[in-house]
Formats: structure tokens, sequence, C-alpha cells
């Protein structure tokens, strides 16, 4: 049989908020080369309906797969909700993972009593991935999936932390996590909402568990590399790649938010999906 190992994992994102993803896989996984396709000139992808979300997730797909990638990790959300059986039905020798179950897996463990709320984009909620991943996971939880659309543009803009985020935070947040059935457990289901997590902690106490899908997808990618024999178990750090399909400037701006290396401008390449 054909040795696939040395071979690429295509990561795919609407944009530049997958790279909390490509972060975790990184850390977990460091001598796989990965190829990073962010669909900038679409973004966002989490107000578009669900037929727009799968088609836009085919054609990324289509582009990575033609990279030579041994396995997919759909970092987006919004397209892990809409898009997973889609893209498994076109590519069927592909392994392909998303990040909603990993992300409802790790949430139904951490909840103390099962009181769940997802933060997520609007079109991710209405998908309802979210809260029967989690049921499935924990029969009788309690879900609540809260649309935070703001949160991606405060991200992007850098606004993290300070009076005006801790607001915004507080006008989603602050009902569902007071009074007798107050979440015990927040779900970040958003490629950005990692790096609020430090906020998110503080204003909602200890004994709420903030859950993060990141490192829990990077140790699914991880188990099924392995049992399909396609680790890449080289000492050497594997090459990343990263594409995108408009404005490469701005990604390598914006990319700081979410990683803790420098993505020079040489380093991203602007393909065309249509
Ligand atoms: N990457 C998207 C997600 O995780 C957020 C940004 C967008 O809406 O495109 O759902």
């Amino acid at each position: 049989m054909q040795d696939l190992s040395n071979l690429p994992i295509g990561v795919f994102d609407s944009g530049v908020g997958g790279l909390t993803v490509l972060k975790a896989v990184r850390e977990r996984l460091p001598g796989e080369s990965l190829i990073y396709l962010g669909d900038t000139a679409r973004l966002p992808y989490g107000t578009k309906s669900a037929q727009t979300v799968a088609a836009y997730a085919l054609e990324a797909t289509r582009a990575l797969v033609s990279y030579g990638i041994k396995a997919l990790l759909v970092a987006d959300n919004t397209s892990s909700a809409h898009a997973l059986d889609a893209l498994r039905a076109e590519y069927p020798g592909l392994p392909v993972i998303g990040v909603v179950e990993p992300g409802a897996a790790a949430a139904a463990a951490a909840s103390a009593r099962g009181r769940i709320v997802v933060v997520a984009t609007e079109s991710t909620v209405q998908a309802g991935t979210y809260p029967r991943a989690i049921l499935h996971s924990r029969p009788g939880a309690q879900v609540t999936a809260q649309p935070c659309p703001l949160f991606v543009s405060m991200v992007e803009e850098g606004l993290v932390d300070g009076p005006i985020a801790e607001q915004i935070v507080r006008h989603y947040l602050d009902p569902l996590f007071s009074g007798p059935d107050a979440g015990d457990c927040l779900l970040l289901g958003c490629t950005h909402f990692p790096a609020l997590a430090p906020l998110f902690q503080r204003l909602l106490g200890p004994e709420v568990a903030v859950v993060d899908s990141a490192s829990t997808t990077a140790m699914v990618l991880e188990d099924l590399l392995s049992l399909r024999r396609l680790r890449n178990h080289s000492a050497i750090p594997g090459d990343i790649r990263y594409l995108v399909t408009d404005a490469p400037e701005r990604f390598v701006r914006v990319a700081r938010v979410f990683v803790p290396w420098i993505i020079a401008a040489p380093q991203v390449e602007t393909i065309d999906l249509g």
C-alpha cells in the first residue's frame, strides 16, 4: 500500500480565525505538514445560508484536494455545522474531521451539571448541530445556543479586553449565566472566540468551564491519523503553507491575534476557487 503519511493535512476556514485550530494542531502534531486555506474573499460564512456555506466548503475542499492532502480538517465552525456530510459524501476516501463533535464532547465532559451554553455565529446556531452533538454525548443536558456575531469583529479588531469588550461580552452572556438556570459551561463554537477566553473566564468566574474545541479537535485528528496509518512522526517540523482567496496583507496583519508566530507576506499565496 502507498505510504501517504508524508502528505500534508488540509486545514480550511472562512478566513483567519481557523488559525486557532491550526495552532492547536501544530502544537500536538509538529511533524505534520499543513496547508491552510482561508476563504477571505467570501467571509464571513457565519451570516450565510446552509446551502451557500456547503457550496463554499465544497469548493475549498476541491482546491485543497488538488494540492494532494492526506486528510481534511474543517476548522471553520460554520462549515463544520453545515457541510461535513456533504464533504464526506463527495470525498469518500478522504478522512474529514470538523470541530463541532470534538468541541461538543469536550463540553459534555467538562460541564458539572449539564447546563451548557454554546456561543457561535448565527448560521452555526441555526444549523442546530452543536446542541445535537452535545445531547448525543450527554443525554439530558440543557443546551442553549447563542449567536454572538459582534465577537468576530471585536477579535479581528484586537478588542479582546478592556471596558468595551467587557460590556459587549456582558450583553450576550450575563442573561445566560445568571438565575436558577445559569449555565455552568461555555463552549466556544467559533474560530475567533478562543481569543476572548481569558475575558470570558474572568467575567464568568472559575466555577464556569470555558471550553475551546481546538485542542480536542487536534487530539481527534491525531487518533484518526493513527487509525488510518497516516501519522507523520518526523522530528523535523513540517512545512506550513498559507493560501487565501483575497487580501493577503490583511490576513497577515490579523493573524497576529491568533498565532504567536509571525506569518510573512511572501508565505501567503492568493488563489482563486472559482
Ligand atoms: N470561521 C467562522 C466560524 O468559526 C467565523 C467567521 C465567519 O463567520 O466567517 O464559524
